[in-house]
């Protein structure tokens, strides 16, 4: 997958899939599955570090989880989050940023929100950087929209989102996440943009989905938001597998002599 792919897939109709992606190892297994980018999102300060919110996140945090995720995903897209107030700076602060990330191994960076940003995105693009835009919950403004609610509900906060990716579309963003939007905005966005719409959140008829690694892999169980599909209960495998190792060590029946160096 490279940067024309993207348009090329939207006009043939086919679905772009992208997860998240933090580190090396992740980053290996995923460069071996037919997925078809990756996204080094700023949910890393949650996932990966613990924090309440994805505001934690910082340049050099994205900038090192980036690199790792280059080393053991060689063949694969990456898009690197663009975190926390970071797209707000003065000029030569943000393409600071942009030049941090890019030169981690990012192909592209996401930025979330529109207003008061469009010239940004223009300028990044006019600089060389797919952009990829973000609306509908963007999760880095959690305390202005009261936490992590579906948005775009009543009518004028659906036109308000709607205007904003005509507007991300206009500033040279090649895609565009919608997180959290009724069925019904997610399918009018993505029949009036050029660019593909990766949903999470927003029903079946944007151009591409995006999810966490950690949840589709349910390793949070009781995490279960109504638009997550658990591909597998990592939680209890994982938990298992590591069990069956301390029962093995205190049964002394680990290592085997086969498993021993004569
Ligand atoms: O940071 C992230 O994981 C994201 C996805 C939820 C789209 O932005």
């Amino acid at each position: 997958m490279n940067i024309h792919d993207f348009h090329r897939r939207k006009v043939a109709s086919e679905k772009i899939s992208m997860v998240t992606c933090y580190d090396y190892w992740s980053a290996q297994l995923l460069n071996d599955t037919d997925l078809d980018t990756l996204l080094v999102g700023d949910s890393l300060a949650m996932v990966m570090h613990g924090f309440s919110s994805t505001v934690h996140a910082t340049v050099p945090m994205m900038a090192t989880h980036i690199a790792a995720v280059r080393r053991g995903a060689p063949d694969k897209f990456i898009v690197g989050d663009m975190p926390f107030l970071a797209a707000r700076r003065e000029r030569n602060e943000v393409l600071d940023a942009v030049c941090e990330l890019m030169q981690a191994g990012s192909n592209a960076i996401k930025i979330e929100g529109a207003a008061g940003q469009l010239d940004t995105v223009a300028h990044v693009v006019e600089s060389g950087v797919p952009v990829m835009g973000h609306l509908g919950l963007t999760p880095q403004s959690v305390e202005g929209l009261g936490g992590h609610k579906v948005q775009g509900r009543t009518e004028s906060a659906a036109e308000k989102i709607y205007q904003d990716a005509m507007a991300l579309q206009e500033a040279g963003c090649f895609a565009l996440v919608l997180e959290c939007v009724p069925q019904n905005l997610g399918r009018q966005i993505t029949r009036s943009l050029d660019i593909p719409t990766i949903g999470i959140g927003a029903g079946v008829h944007t151009d591409g989905q995006v999810l966490v690694l950690q949840d589709m892999l349910g390793m949070q169980p009781q995490f279960k938001p109504k638009f997550l599909r658990h591909y597998l209960d990592g939680h209890a495998q994982l938990s298992g597998a590591v069990n069956a190792f301390h029962h093995d060590v205190s049964a002394g029946a680990f290592p085997n002599c086969e498993e021993i160096y004569r």
